[in-house]
């Protein structure tokens, strides 16, 4: 986070953050601070809180907390540097440059921008045969005929290859592009482009041929690649650009750059397979959709997806391949903490055809029937078991309960248990009984939730506690108790060990001890703790040298007394054993420590 100095400091500085935060929740002063409804979970009762001096904002109900930076991440779902950018621009601050550092970096970029020029030209090429000849007249009639208007074709810069084998690699030959600097010669850029293959002789030809072409954007709007449809029967279908430096395909969303807005401002995504059916969705005004091409949905499609909006509405084909497809799709949005709808389209259908058949309101009214996924589940679950028998409910319940148990949120999973055992008629106890079971299986990376992370605060013990708070509101004497700290080790094996471990790092480093930092390596509960120590106004916070004192030797006392147990243990052990020389060893480290915590006393 911000570095006492850096440019990212001085913005924090300038901004303040009860106003920024008041461009987003309506927050009203109480006491020190300002208390407004939590922007990031839904509560009744405000219990978010910006503390003013500080310079942070903490919620008691869902624990976000942070700085203003952090605010400005979770709320427009951006990256630091974004952040930076956006508060800086907000206070009229004014960000350097970021320039390059290394010669390699500066080549690599160099490289991409001559790739992603290269693409521009080769759409703009694709575009021109397109509109300008008679081949690509007869491609247009096709177009029109599956209901691409030109107003469409232009939107989606929807091109066409012709079958002539080198016309595209001789536009970009005749093309100017940047050279030199490092860059390889045109031909080997062109070839690393994608655009164009080798055959065995080591002539380069058109990657497409006699193909449809619809250009795939990166998120700044950018070509980076091409799918390419095939006219007619030829195979396959769609051939694709390859990975080259500018394009990665389980990285990109297609259209995104463009849906980008609508999808923040709706505060959902709908998600289709395919660029026919992207446009179809769009051309029936809804323009929030985004695709995935010729794959499944990634991780990192699904991250780059979570920045925009936490909601989405799958819309796959209904034919088996799009239904595993959705339930692939469901287990990965999941996992990210998504509310996933789905919109199911009557078997024979897929999105740019419906739209095609029935209109786009037709399409708009079934995205607003769309289901919550646990009720789609639930509806394929009753077409597929007989529920009237009881291996029928059984399979049916297998089927459902791993969806159930990657619901993050413990009381909608609950709800969604009530909800699950009356459509199936299972008795209510024994489904929780197996959700309890699934949910002990789940996978590790589930964010800790409030509840639990309650119960490891309390495994902080009070004298940690205090401790942390004065060093972290008492500047005066810090230093000294860092000191005092290390020398004692007092906080090997505590419960906050891991904070006090990167106090005494940033006190070794000579920084400073901001709650930022100092939050940084440690979880969720920690985390929370340390928040809600720095909304404690309460008078005698700063606490004295004296107070720290006690709470270091209380510490020390537990550390000791937990060690003694050890040795205690290990003496009966030796004894068993009869090692005469560890046994020697132990008494004489049971003597010391004994003597140890009778000086604390
Ligand atoms: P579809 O087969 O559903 O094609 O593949 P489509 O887009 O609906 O095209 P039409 O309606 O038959 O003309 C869905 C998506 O899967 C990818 C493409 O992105 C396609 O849009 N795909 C499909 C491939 O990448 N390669 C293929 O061979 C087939
Ligand atoms: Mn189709």
């Amino acid at each position: 986070m911000a570095e006492p100095g850096s440019i990212a400091e001085r913005v924090k500085q300038q901004a303040d953050i009860v106003r920024l935060v008041g461009d987003y929740v309506r927050l009203k002063k109480s006491g020190q601070n300002f208390l407004g409804l939590c922007p990031f979970h839904s509560e009744k009762t405000p219990s978010f809180a910006v503390h003013p001096v500080k310079q942070i904002y903490h919620c008691f109900g869902c624990g976000a907390g942070g700085d203003v930076f952090k605010f400005v991440m979770e709320m427009e779902k951006v990256s630091f540097p974004e952040a930076l950018k956006l508060v800086a621009d907000k206070v009229g601050v004014r960000l350097p440059e970021r320039r390059p550092r290394t010669p390699e970096e500066a080549k690599a970029t160099r490289l991409r921008s001559a790739l992603v020029e290269l693409h521009e030209q080769a759409a703009q090429f694709f575009q021109e045969q397109l509109n300008q000849t008679k081949e690509g007249k007869l491609v247009r009639d096709y177009l029109h005929d599956r209901g691409l208007t030109d107003q469409l074709i232009q939107t989606f810069g929807i091109g066409y290859a012709s079958g002539m084998g080198d016309a595209l690699l001789r536009r970009l030959r005749e093309r100017g592009t940047q050279t030199g600097g490092g860059l390889p010669a045109k031909n080997e850029l062109v070839e690393a482009s994608g655009l164009v293959n080798k055959d065995e002789r080591g002539t380069l030809y058109d990657r497409f041929r006699r193909r449809v072409m619809f250009p795939i954007w990166n998120e700044s709007g950018r070509v980076v690649a091409f799918g390419g449809r095939a006219m007619g029967d030829d195979q396959p279908k769609y051939l694709n650009s390859p990975e080259t430096p500018i394009y990665s395909k389980s990285r990109v969303l297609y259209n995104l750059h463009r849906a980008k807005e609508a999808i923040r401002k709706q505060d959902y995504a709908v998600l289709v397979e395919g660029y026919l059916d992207c446009i179809g969705v769009h051309a029936a005004g809804v323009g929030n959709v985004v695709a995935t091409c010729g794959t499944s949905l990634t991780d990192l499609q699904v991250r780059l997806l979570a920045r925009s909006a936490r909601n989405v509405v799958v819309s796959f084909d209904p034919d088996t391949a799009g239904v595993a497809a959705t339930e692939r799709s469901l287990n990965l949005l999941l996992e990210q903490g998504f509310q996933v709808r789905v919109l199911a389209l009557p078997s024979g259908f897929d999105p740019d055809l419906f739209v095609r058949e029935k209109g786009g309101p037709a399409y708009r009214e079934k995205l607003k029937e769309s289901l919550p996924y646990l009720e789609y589940l639930a509806e394929r679950a009753r077409g597929q078991f007989d529920f009237r028998r009881q291996e029928g409910k059984i399979a049916a319940l297998n089927y459902l309960l791993p969806y159930l148990a990657r619901v993050p949120n413990k009381i909608r999973r609950s709800e969604w248990a009530t909800e699950l055992a009356q459509r199936l008629q299972i008795e209510e106890a024994l489904l929780r009984e197996e959700l309890r079971r699934a949910a002990a299986e789940r996978r590790p990376e589930v964010k800790l939730r409030p509840e639990q992370a309650r119960v490891l605060e309390s495994a902080a013990k009070p004298a940690e506690r205090r401790l942390l708070q004065i060093l972290l509101e008492n500047e005066a004497i810090r230093a000294d108790l860092l000191t005092e700290l290390e020398d004692s080790g007092a906080h090997k094996g505590a419960g906050l060990e891991t904070v006090f471990e990167q106090a005494l790092g940033l006190g070794r480093a000579g920084e400073s001890l901001t709650l930022e930092r100092l939050a940084e390596p440690v979880g969720e509960a920690e985390r929370r703790l340390l928040f809600e120590m720095a909304f404690d106004d309460s008078t005698n916070a700063r606490g004295t040298l004296e107070e720290a004192r006690s709470c270091l030797a209380a510490m020390l006392r537990r550390k000791l007394e937990a060690e003694l147990r050890g040795v205690q243990g290990d003496i009966e052990q030796a004894e068993r054993k009869k090692s005469g020389g560890e046994l020697r060893e132990l008494l004489a480290r049971k003597q010391a420590l004994r003597k140890a915590l009778a000086e604390l006393n």
